[in-house]
């Protein structure tokens, strides 16, 4: 499908699908600040988190265990991809390196995904082999969204928007959930930074930036007491002012996330 040319220039500049192809890319480079503003996090802090890398090492996108062989990401983040390109990790902070891995067997993408809005952004994966540990609860109550909840969002993304500094360790950082308005008005109907949809989305970050998710923490998880309530999906660059960051809106999709689990 044809894009615009100003879908295209959201895509890679909003939502920066241009990923680093090589392995634990920038693992050395410079320190401050991380997934942005955050600090490095524990397995123990969320250990259904899951790194959906390339199958060639590289970073690309966070997941969530939901069952032994399922794991949840971003539509963005498989949208045109086959099963080959993927290597899942998990059970631990590093980003490579097990004690659970596996290659993908499957990708259901969510048929409703819509690749210019990022409306439906979700895709489950099906592994190879079953990993042990603990799954993810998935949260249905719409509550959680009540605005200034706080919510945790982890990955081994970029530590500043347009930055290759991916990682190899796991980080996190608390952000509190935006009112639609405020994210409505961020990101309004035609604006060039993309449009929020409240059917679909949540917003979480600050007015003033600082903190939030970046390029390759999509697809990992947004948790508030533990239980899954986002997908990372985009923002206008990371942490800027305005500009928060854009989870799909887990609440929605209980049912067709739970259908792909009983395949
Ligand atoms: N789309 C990015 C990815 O593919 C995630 C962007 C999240 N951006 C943000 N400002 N929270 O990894």
């Amino acid at each position: 499908m044809r894009k615009s040319v100003k879908a295209a220039l959201f895509g890679m500049i909003a939502l920066g699908l241009v990923f680093t192809g090589t392995s634990t890319a920038g693992a050395a480079s410079t320190p401050s600040p991380r997934i942005v503003g955050g600090d490095t996090a524990s397995i123990s802090d969320y250990p259904a988190i899951v790194a959906v890398n390339q199958a060639n090492g590289g970073n690309w996108c966070g997941g969530t265990l939901l069952a032994a062989n399922k794991v949840l990401t971003a539509a963005h983040c498989v949208d045109g991809k086959t099963p080959g390109f993927f290597s899942v990790n998990g059970g631990s902070a590093n980003r490579t390196g097990g004690p659970n891995s596996s290659t993908v067997k499957s990708i259901w993408m969510a048929p409703n995904y819509n690749g210019s809005t990022f409306e439906n952004d979700y895709a489950v994966l099906t592994l190879n082999t079953n990993f042990s540990g603990p799954v993810a609860t998935l949260e249905t109550n719409p509550a959680v969204y009540a605005a200034g909840t706080n919510a945790t969002v982890l990955g081994w993304g970029t530590t500043a928007s347009g930055s290759s500094n991916y990682q190899s360790k796991l980080r996190k950082v608390d952000v509190p959930i935006t009112s639609d308005s405020a994210c409505a008005s961020a990101y309004p109907q035609g604006s060039s930074k993309g449009t929020y949809y409240n059917d679909s989305m949540v917003c979480a970050g600050f007015a003033q930036g600082g903190k939030d998710s970046c390029q390759a923490d999509s697809g990992g998880p947004l948790v508030i007491n533990g239980r899954l309530v986002g997908v990372v999906s985009w923002g206008y660059g990371c942490a800027g002012k305005n500009a928060y960051g854009v989870y799909t809106r887990v609440t929605s999709y209980v049912d067709s996330i739970n259908a792909q689990l009983a395949k």
